[in-house]
């Protein structure tokens, strides 16, 4: 055991204890698995639910088994539904990301768009919300030594902007075969609001199988829009959307995916001073995305992207080109 991990544990020592309760009373802990248990200082209930699945993997052998009995404890004391600060960091160094393909954007991201979270990409038409995400689902599939993870992508289109010559275009550019590039793609269109949370739904039972590491929502709010027009139906649509980015949150969370979706702009009237354009979706998505990301159109091929709304990125901008080869510095 290192001395920092002694140096935690004394510490833990000198919290209140709860009523303690022997770990062989655990259901599935047998005395076998007790006595190990005990050993290795894990004597009550308490001690396991608050262990994480790595730490009690050592002691029986098995992370999955592990996971089971801290959950079983963390039930027994009511504990259920919160985890320990340390495996939220445990979790957080776990997350991988895609690099964008433009070295500047990487930077301001801290190293591309993450997995196990929700990015949402804003702009006016044009300003190059599509062409990212294709470009994205190329990146997402280089080798983890050009650093991509050596992944596959799911694209849901409800716009019918998804060109397949496009990402042929962008893996030539980055050395992929084109042909390959496409097959690692798995594509479907979105009829409807309704459609598209079906097509999530799905998404579950190939994400693990096919090594999926990136859906594509793009857009993921012009079906909402168009179903639901008018103040009369606000409410009924942003009950309904608050379940779709909810469900896309967990999903990211759950199968470890980098979620992108794409989000349009509204002009407000109101506005005098000051940019009049702001993301729609209101709240519910302002409150759903991890990370925001805008983007602007300025002079010829050439965007301006800021990231806003992050809980730890630092404001800044940075810009990039959209060519022949794809997003380019
Ligand atoms: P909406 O979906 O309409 O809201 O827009 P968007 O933000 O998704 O824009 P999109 O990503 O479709 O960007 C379109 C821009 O990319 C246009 O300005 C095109 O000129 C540019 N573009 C698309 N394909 C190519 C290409 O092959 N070469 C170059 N140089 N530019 C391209
Ligand atoms: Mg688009």
């Amino acid at each position: 055991m290192s001395s920092k991990k002694k140096k935690i544990d004394a510490e833990v020592a000198h919290v209140e204890p709860s009523p303690e309760i022997d770990v062989e009373e655990l259901e599935g802990v047998g005395r076998v698995t007790g006595a190990k248990l005990k050993e290795r200082g894990y004597y009550t209930v308490r001690d396991v639910a608050f262990a994480s699945s790595k730490e009690l993997a050592e002691v029986i052998g098995n992370e999955e088994r592990a996971q089971q009995i801290i959950d079983m404890a963390r039930k027994m004391l009511g504990l259920y539904s919160f985890i320990s600060a340390l495996e939220v960091y445990e979790k957080r160094k776990r997350v991988r990301r895609i690099p964008t393909g433009v070295r500047s954007l990487d930077e301001l991201l801290g190293g591309g768009i993450e997995t196990r979270a929700v990015t949402e990409i804003v702009g006016e038409f044009g300003s190059g919300k599509t062409q990212l995400c294709h470009q994205l689902t190329v990146m997402v599939q280089l080798p983890e030594d050009r650093g991509g993870l050596g992944a596959r992508a799911i694209y849901i289109d409800t716009e019918n902007t998804f060109r397949p010559e496009r990402v042929m275009q962008i893996a030539r550019a980055r050395g992929l075969d084109p042909d390959q590039a496409l097959q690692n793609i798995l594509y479907a269109k979105a009829y409807s609001s309704d459609h598209q949370m079906v097509l999530v739904e799905q998404t579950k039972s190939v994400i693990k199988q096919q090594n999926i590491a990136l859906l594509v929502v793009d857009s993921v709010i012009a079906h909402f829009r168009s179903e639901f027009p008018g103040r009369e139906n606000l409410a009924e649509r942003q009950q309904k959307l608050n379940k779709h980015v909810a469900d896309l949150l967990r999903l990211a969370d759950a199968y470890d995916v980098a979620v992108v979706i794409t989000n349009q702009v509204m002009a407000q009237p109101d506005v005098f001073f000051g940019n009049p354009l702001r993301p729609a979706g209101g709240n519910i998505l302002a409150h759903g995305a991890t990370y925001r990301l805008w983007l602007r159109k300025s002079k010829e091929n050439i965007r301006i992207a800021k990231i806003f709304d992050s809980p730890h990125h630092p404001e800044g901008e940075v810009s990039f080109r959209i060519t022949e080869e794809g997003l380019v510095d």
